[in-house]
Protein backbone atom coordinates (compact mmCIF):
# COMPACT_ATOMS: atom_id res chain seq x y z
CA UNK A 1 0.00 0.00 0.00
CA UNK A 2 0.85 3.81 -0.60
CA UNK A 3 1.54 6.56 1.91
CA UNK A 4 -1.71 7.57 1.41
CA UNK A 5 -3.59 4.47 1.44
CA UNK A 6 -2.43 3.45 4.73
CA UNK A 7 -2.92 7.03 6.43
CA UNK A 8 -6.51 7.33 4.79
CA UNK A 9 -7.70 3.96 5.70
CA UNK A 10 -6.90 4.93 9.59
CA UNK A 11 -7.74 8.16 9.18
CA UNK A 12 -11.09 7.64 8.01
CA UNK A 13 -12.26 5.28 10.33
CA UNK A 14 -11.62 7.66 13.04
CA UNK A 15 -13.47 10.44 11.08
CA UNK A 16 -16.46 8.10 10.48
CA UNK A 17 -16.27 7.38 14.38
CA UNK A 18 -15.77 10.69 15.21
CA UNK A 19 -19.42 11.21 13.63
CA UNK A 20 -21.70 8.90 14.71
CA UNK A 21 -21.00 9.75 18.23
CA UNK A 22 -21.46 13.31 17.40
CA UNK A 23 -25.29 12.00 16.57
CA UNK A 24 -25.88 9.28 18.67
CA UNK A 25 -25.35 11.61 21.32
CA UNK A 26 -27.54 14.30 20.53
CA UNK A 27 -30.50 14.49 22.57
CA UNK A 28 -33.19 15.02 19.22
CA UNK A 29 -36.28 13.47 17.89
CA UNK A 30 -35.42 9.91 16.49
CA UNK A 31 -36.82 10.46 13.12
CA UNK A 32 -34.27 13.65 12.50
CA UNK A 33 -30.92 11.89 13.82
CA UNK A 34 -32.34 8.40 11.46
CA UNK A 35 -31.93 10.79 8.51
CA UNK A 36 -28.84 12.90 9.47
CA UNK A 37 -27.06 9.18 10.55
CA UNK A 38 -28.29 7.62 6.61
CA UNK A 39 -26.38 10.44 4.53
CA UNK A 40 -23.53 10.68 7.24
CA UNK A 41 -22.97 6.86 6.55
CA UNK A 42 -23.94 6.47 2.96
CA UNK A 43 -20.27 6.01 2.24
CA UNK A 44 -18.85 9.61 1.03
CA UNK A 45 -15.20 9.45 0.02
CA UNK A 46 -14.67 11.58 3.04
CA UNK A 47 -11.86 14.00 0.96
CA UNK A 48 -12.05 16.98 3.14
CA UNK A 49 -11.71 15.79 6.33
CA UNK A 50 -8.97 13.37 5.13
CA UNK A 51 -7.34 16.98 3.47
CA UNK A 52 -7.19 18.82 6.29
CA UNK A 53 -5.68 15.54 8.05
CA UNK A 54 -3.46 15.15 5.87
CA UNK A 55 -1.80 18.93 5.87
CA UNK A 56 -1.89 18.32 9.98
CA UNK A 57 0.32 14.98 9.17
CA UNK A 58 2.61 17.02 6.92
CA UNK A 59 3.20 19.68 9.21
CA UNK A 60 4.39 16.66 11.80
CA UNK A 61 1.31 17.50 14.41
CA UNK A 62 -0.89 14.87 16.05
CA UNK A 63 -4.05 14.63 14.22
CA UNK A 64 -6.06 14.29 17.11
CA UNK A 65 -6.82 17.79 17.97
CA UNK A 66 -8.34 18.16 14.10
CA UNK A 67 -10.52 15.27 14.16
CA UNK A 68 -13.71 17.07 15.06
CA UNK A 69 -13.20 20.12 12.52
CA UNK A 70 -12.15 17.64 10.00
CA UNK A 71 -15.60 15.71 11.22
CA UNK A 72 -17.37 19.03 11.09
CA UNK A 73 -16.51 19.83 7.66
CA UNK A 74 -17.68 16.54 6.49
CA UNK A 75 -21.16 17.10 8.17
CA UNK A 76 -21.27 20.72 6.43
CA UNK A 77 -20.75 19.03 3.54
CA UNK A 78 -23.28 16.13 3.75
CA UNK A 79 -25.60 18.92 5.07
CA UNK A 80 -24.41 20.78 1.31
CA UNK A 81 -25.60 17.30 -0.60
CA UNK A 82 -28.92 16.85 1.20
CA UNK A 83 -29.65 20.10 0.02
CA UNK A 84 -28.41 19.79 -3.41
CA UNK A 85 -30.30 16.94 -4.49
CA UNK A 86 -33.71 18.65 -3.11
CA UNK A 87 -36.09 18.97 -6.19
CA UNK A 88 -36.14 22.58 -6.04
CA UNK A 89 -32.56 22.06 -6.41
CA UNK A 90 -30.72 19.30 -8.66
CA UNK A 91 -33.49 16.58 -7.95
CA UNK A 92 -31.26 14.14 -7.83
CA UNK A 93 -32.72 10.44 -7.17
CA UNK A 94 -29.28 8.79 -6.12
CA UNK A 95 -26.81 10.38 -3.67
CA UNK A 96 -23.64 8.24 -2.35
CA UNK A 97 -25.37 4.84 -4.43
CA UNK A 98 -28.53 5.24 -2.10
CA UNK A 99 -31.75 6.53 -2.62
CA UNK A 100 -31.49 11.18 -2.07
CA UNK A 101 -32.48 11.84 1.60
CA UNK A 102 -35.83 13.55 0.59
CA UNK A 103 -36.57 9.96 -1.54
CA UNK A 104 -36.74 8.36 2.00
CA UNK A 105 -37.53 10.67 4.73
CA UNK A 106 -39.40 13.28 2.37
CA UNK A 107 -38.43 16.97 1.73
CA UNK A 108 -38.92 18.68 5.57
CA UNK A 109 -36.96 16.20 7.11
CA UNK A 110 -34.24 15.91 4.75
CA UNK A 111 -34.32 20.33 5.13
CA UNK A 112 -34.06 19.82 8.58
CA UNK A 113 -31.53 17.58 8.79
CA UNK A 114 -29.34 19.42 6.28
CA UNK A 115 -29.95 22.22 8.94
CA UNK A 116 -28.73 20.34 11.89
CA UNK A 117 -25.63 19.21 10.12
CA UNK A 118 -25.19 22.18 9.56
CA UNK A 119 -25.57 24.11 13.11
CA UNK A 120 -23.69 20.90 14.74
CA UNK A 121 -20.61 21.94 12.80
CA UNK A 122 -19.74 24.84 14.62
CA UNK A 123 -20.76 23.39 18.20
CA UNK A 124 -17.59 20.47 17.22
CA UNK A 125 -15.27 22.70 16.33
CA UNK A 126 -16.35 25.02 19.29
CA UNK A 127 -15.82 21.80 21.83
CA UNK A 128 -12.47 20.94 19.69
CA UNK A 129 -9.03 20.85 22.31
CA UNK A 130 -6.88 23.30 20.29
CA UNK A 131 -6.53 27.08 21.60
CA UNK A 132 -9.35 29.61 21.79
CA UNK A 133 -7.59 32.11 19.66
CA UNK A 134 -7.13 29.40 16.69
CA UNK A 135 -10.41 28.00 16.98
CA UNK A 136 -12.15 31.70 16.95
CA UNK A 137 -10.36 31.65 13.85
CA UNK A 138 -11.61 28.82 12.22
CA UNK A 139 -15.07 28.82 13.51
CA UNK A 140 -14.79 32.51 11.71
CA UNK A 141 -13.46 30.95 8.37
CA UNK A 142 -15.48 27.93 8.47
CA UNK A 143 -18.60 30.48 8.52
CA UNK A 144 -17.18 32.10 5.39
CA UNK A 145 -16.19 29.15 3.27
CA UNK A 146 -19.77 27.79 3.78
CA UNK A 147 -21.84 31.13 3.66
CA UNK A 148 -22.99 33.68 1.02
CA UNK A 149 -19.53 34.66 0.41
CA UNK A 150 -18.21 30.55 -0.13
CA UNK A 151 -20.23 27.67 -1.04
CA UNK A 152 -24.05 28.70 -0.27
CA UNK A 153 -23.35 31.93 -2.79
CA UNK A 154 -21.50 29.51 -5.18
CA UNK A 155 -24.49 26.96 -5.22
CA UNK A 156 -26.75 29.97 -6.06
CA UNK A 157 -24.56 31.86 -9.32
CA UNK A 158 -24.31 27.54 -10.22
CA UNK A 159 -28.63 27.29 -10.31
CA UNK A 160 -28.73 30.94 -11.85
CA UNK A 161 -26.17 29.69 -14.80
CA UNK A 162 -29.07 27.06 -15.88
CA UNK A 163 -30.28 27.62 -18.91
CA UNK A 164 -27.18 30.98 -19.27
CA UNK A 165 -24.62 30.72 -21.16
CA UNK A 166 -21.36 31.51 -18.60
CA UNK A 167 -18.41 32.61 -19.67
CA UNK A 168 -15.43 30.59 -18.47
CA UNK A 169 -14.34 33.25 -16.26
CA UNK A 170 -17.60 33.70 -14.41
CA UNK A 171 -18.03 29.45 -14.37
CA UNK A 172 -14.72 29.43 -12.31
CA UNK A 173 -16.37 32.07 -10.04
CA UNK A 174 -18.94 29.47 -9.53
CA UNK A 175 -16.19 26.19 -9.19
CA UNK A 176 -14.41 28.29 -7.08
CA UNK A 177 -16.91 28.78 -4.68
CA UNK A 178 -19.82 26.14 -4.60
CA UNK A 179 -16.61 23.36 -4.65
CA UNK A 180 -13.52 25.45 -3.99
CA UNK A 181 -14.05 27.06 -0.34
CA UNK A 182 -14.49 24.07 1.26
CA UNK A 183 -11.23 22.07 0.23
CA UNK A 184 -9.81 25.59 1.11
CA UNK A 185 -10.80 25.46 4.24
CA UNK A 186 -9.68 22.10 4.77
CA UNK A 187 -6.27 22.76 3.89
CA UNK A 188 -5.93 26.19 5.81
CA UNK A 189 -7.86 24.86 8.93
CA UNK A 190 -5.24 22.07 8.80
CA UNK A 191 -2.43 24.75 9.07
CA UNK A 192 -4.07 26.45 11.60
CA UNK A 193 -4.66 24.02 13.73
CA UNK A 194 -0.76 23.17 13.28
CA UNK A 195 0.44 26.86 14.08
CA UNK A 196 1.73 27.78 10.80
CA UNK A 197 2.94 31.12 9.82
CA UNK A 198 1.10 33.10 7.51
CA UNK A 199 3.16 32.37 4.48
CA UNK A 200 2.79 28.84 4.78
CA UNK A 201 -1.20 29.07 4.88
CA UNK A 202 -1.44 31.35 2.28
CA UNK A 203 0.90 28.62 0.26
CA UNK A 204 -1.70 26.27 1.39
CA UNK A 205 -4.57 28.21 0.33
CA UNK A 206 -3.33 28.77 -3.26
CA UNK A 207 -2.76 25.11 -3.44
CA UNK A 208 -6.13 24.06 -2.29
CA UNK A 209 -7.59 26.60 -4.90
CA UNK A 210 -5.84 24.59 -7.26
CA UNK A 211 -7.33 21.24 -5.82
CA UNK A 212 -10.78 22.86 -5.88
CA UNK A 213 -10.71 24.02 -9.32
CA UNK A 214 -9.43 20.25 -10.56
CA UNK A 215 -12.51 18.47 -8.30
CA UNK A 216 -15.65 19.79 -9.75
CA UNK A 217 -13.69 19.89 -13.11
CA UNK A 218 -13.52 16.24 -12.48
CA UNK A 219 -16.84 15.76 -11.00
CA UNK A 220 -17.98 17.65 -13.98
CA UNK A 221 -16.29 15.42 -16.31
CA UNK A 222 -17.48 12.29 -14.36
CA UNK A 223 -21.58 13.50 -14.77
CA UNK A 224 -20.72 12.47 -18.37
CA UNK A 225 -18.25 9.98 -18.25
CA UNK A 226 -18.89 7.99 -15.22
CA UNK A 227 -20.02 5.16 -14.54
CA UNK A 228 -23.14 5.09 -12.20
CA UNK A 229 -22.62 2.60 -10.11
CA UNK A 230 -19.28 3.82 -9.21
CA UNK A 231 -20.30 7.81 -8.57
CA UNK A 232 -23.00 6.49 -6.37
CA UNK A 233 -25.23 9.49 -8.66
CA UNK A 234 -27.18 9.75 -11.83
CA UNK A 235 -24.82 10.61 -15.07
CA UNK A 236 -26.08 13.39 -16.96
CA UNK A 237 -27.75 15.51 -14.25
CA UNK A 238 -25.97 18.62 -15.59
CA UNK A 239 -27.23 18.09 -19.09
CA UNK A 240 -30.52 17.23 -18.06
CA UNK A 241 -30.98 20.90 -16.17
CA UNK A 242 -28.74 22.68 -18.77
CA UNK A 243 -25.87 23.50 -16.60
CA UNK A 244 -22.73 25.46 -17.47
CA UNK A 245 -19.91 23.01 -16.97
CA UNK A 246 -16.47 22.76 -18.09
CA UNK A 247 -16.53 20.42 -20.84
CA UNK A 248 -19.82 22.12 -21.39
CA UNK A 249 -18.19 25.51 -22.00
CA UNK A 250 -14.80 23.76 -23.15
CA UNK A 251 -15.41 20.43 -24.28
CA UNK A 252 -14.42 17.73 -23.10
CA UNK A 253 -10.96 17.62 -24.29
CA UNK A 254 -9.47 20.73 -23.00
CA UNK A 255 -11.77 20.24 -19.92
CA UNK A 256 -9.60 17.86 -19.13
CA UNK A 257 -6.41 19.84 -20.51
CA UNK A 258 -7.53 22.32 -17.74
CA UNK A 259 -7.86 19.69 -14.74
CA UNK A 260 -4.22 18.87 -15.58
CA UNK A 261 -2.96 22.46 -15.57
CA UNK A 262 -4.66 22.96 -11.64
CA UNK A 263 -3.12 19.72 -10.94
CA UNK A 264 0.73 20.88 -12.01
CA UNK A 265 -0.04 23.91 -10.14
CA UNK A 266 -1.16 22.36 -7.24
CA UNK A 267 1.79 19.93 -7.08
CA UNK A 268 4.38 23.03 -7.90
CA UNK A 269 2.89 24.34 -4.78
CA UNK A 270 3.68 21.79 -3.01
CA UNK A 271 7.19 21.58 -3.30
CA UNK A 272 7.37 25.22 -1.99
CA UNK A 273 6.35 24.05 1.37
CA UNK A 274 9.14 23.49 3.92
CA UNK A 275 8.23 19.83 4.56
CA UNK A 276 8.07 16.45 2.39
CA UNK A 277 4.72 16.95 0.43
CA UNK A 278 4.66 12.79 -0.66
CA UNK A 279 1.33 12.66 1.09
CA UNK A 280 -0.36 15.49 -0.21
CA UNK A 281 1.04 14.57 -3.42
CA UNK A 282 -0.67 11.36 -3.30
CA UNK A 283 -3.84 13.00 -2.46
CA UNK A 284 -3.38 15.89 -5.57
CA UNK A 285 -3.01 12.47 -7.99
CA UNK A 286 -6.30 10.90 -6.50
CA UNK A 287 -8.41 14.10 -6.62
CA UNK A 288 -7.67 14.13 -10.28
CA UNK A 289 -7.96 10.64 -11.37
CA UNK A 290 -10.80 9.74 -9.25
CA UNK A 291 -13.44 7.51 -10.44
CA UNK A 292 -16.16 8.22 -7.36
C1 LIG B 1 -19.65 15.93 -4.44
O1 LIG B 1 -18.60 15.89 -3.52
C2 LIG B 1 -20.10 17.33 -4.61
C3 LIG B 1 -19.08 18.24 -5.13
C4 LIG B 1 -18.71 19.28 -4.46
C5 LIG B 1 -18.47 18.00 -6.43
P1 LIG B 1 -17.79 14.53 -3.28
O2 LIG B 1 -17.36 13.98 -4.59
O3 LIG B 1 -16.73 14.79 -2.27
O4 LIG B 1 -18.91 13.57 -2.67
P2 LIG B 1 -18.81 12.39 -1.60
O5 LIG B 1 -18.71 13.04 -0.26
O6 LIG B 1 -17.63 11.54 -1.90
O7 LIG B 1 -20.11 11.67 -1.76
C1 LIG C 1 -22.56 20.51 -5.70
O1 LIG C 1 -22.17 20.47 -7.01
C2 LIG C 1 -21.68 21.31 -4.87
C3 LIG C 1 -22.26 21.47 -3.52
C4 LIG C 1 -21.94 22.49 -2.82
C5 LIG C 1 -23.16 20.49 -2.95
P1 LIG C 1 -22.91 19.39 -7.89
O2 LIG C 1 -24.38 19.62 -7.93
O3 LIG C 1 -22.20 19.27 -9.18
O4 LIG C 1 -22.63 18.07 -7.02
P2 LIG C 1 -23.16 16.61 -7.39
O5 LIG C 1 -22.68 16.32 -8.79
O6 LIG C 1 -24.65 16.65 -7.27
O7 LIG C 1 -22.49 15.74 -6.38
MG1 LIG D 1 -25.67 21.24 -7.72
MG1 LIG E 1 -25.94 18.12 -7.68
MG1 LIG F 1 -21.89 17.42 -10.24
Amino acid sequence: MNVLGHFTSFQKSRVEEELLIAVHSLEAPESLKESMLYSLKAGGKRIRPLLLLAVMETFGKSTDEGLKTAAALEMIHTYSLIHDDLPSMDDDDLRRGMPTNHKVFGEAVAILSGDALLTKSFEMVADSTFDNQSKIRIISMLAKAAGAEGMVGGQIADIEGENAALSLEQLESVHKRKTGRLLEFAAVAGGVISGLEEAELNKLRLFAEHIGLAFQIRDDILDIEGNENEIGKPVGSDEGRHKSTYPAILGMEKAKQKLNDHLLQARELLFELHHEPALLLELTELIGSRKN
